[in-house]
C-alpha cells in the first residue's frame, strides 16, 4: 500500500483544467496510480478522489460509494457528464478542504461516460451520494473546486473558515 499526498487548497493544481488520459497512457503505471489513489483516499476516509487531488493534472478519479456497506470501487477515466436530472441539497467536504463541510445543490441524477482502468467504454447511470460525488470528482478533473459551487454566502462563510483552520495550523 502507497499512500500519497493529497494537495489542499488553493494549490495551482486544484485549479487546473485537467488532461485527458491519451490511449498510450493505459497499462501498468496507471493502474499503480489508482491502486494508491484507492489507497490513499480510504486511508484518508474519503468517497472519492480526483488525480488533481494528488498532484496530478489529468482527468480521472476513482470513488468508493459501499452500497449496503459492501465495497463499490469504481475509476472514472476521462469523464464526460452526458445528462442530468432532479436536484438535491446536501452538506459535502473534500479531501482537499480538511474540516470544511458545508451545503452544496447538486443535481439527483448523472449520467456519466466514461473508461475503466482498461480503457474500455462504460456509462453509469446514478443517483443520491454517487451521482453527487460523480459530480464533485468530475468538477476536480475540470479544474472546479466545491467552493465554487457554494452560493456566494455560503462561498464567503467557507474561506474566513479555511482562514481561521490556516491560522490554528489544522490547514497545510
Ligand atoms: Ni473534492
Amino acid at each position: 500500500m502507497a499512500l500519497m499526498r493529497i494537495v489542499h487548497y488553493p494549490e495551482p493544481v486544484l485549479l487546473t483544467v485537467g488532461k485527458p488520459v491519451g490511449d498510450g497512457e493505459f497499462g501498468a503505471d496507471l493502474e499503480r496510480t489508482v491502486a494508491d489513489m484507492f489507497d490513499t483516499m480510504r486511508d484518508a476516509g474519503g468517497v472519492g478522489l480526483a488525480a488533481p487531488q494528488v498532484g496530478l493534472s489529468q482527468r480521472f478519479f476513482v470513488m468508493d460509494v459501499a452500497k449496503e456497506g459492501q465495497p463499490d470501487p469504481q475509476v472514472f477515466i476521462n469523464p464526460e457528464i452526458m445528462s442530468v436530472e432532479g436536484e438535491q441539497i446536501g452538506d459535502e467536504g473534500c479531501l482537499s478542504f480538511p474540516g470544511l463541510y458545508q451545503s452544496v445543490k447538486r443535481d439527483m441524477r448523472v449520467i456519466v461516460r466514461a473508461q475503466d482502468v482498461k480503457g474500455e467504454l462504460i456509462e453509469r447511470d446514478l443517483t443520491d451520494l454517487a451521482a453527487r460525488c460523480v459530480l464533485h470528482e468530475t468538477d476536480h478533473c475540470d479544474g472546479i473546486v466545491f467552493l465554487d459551487r457554494m452560493t456566494a454566502l455560503k462561498r464567503e462563510l467557507a474561506k474566513r473558515k479555511i482562514k481561521h483552520l490556516q491560522k490554528t495550523g489544522k490547514w497545510e
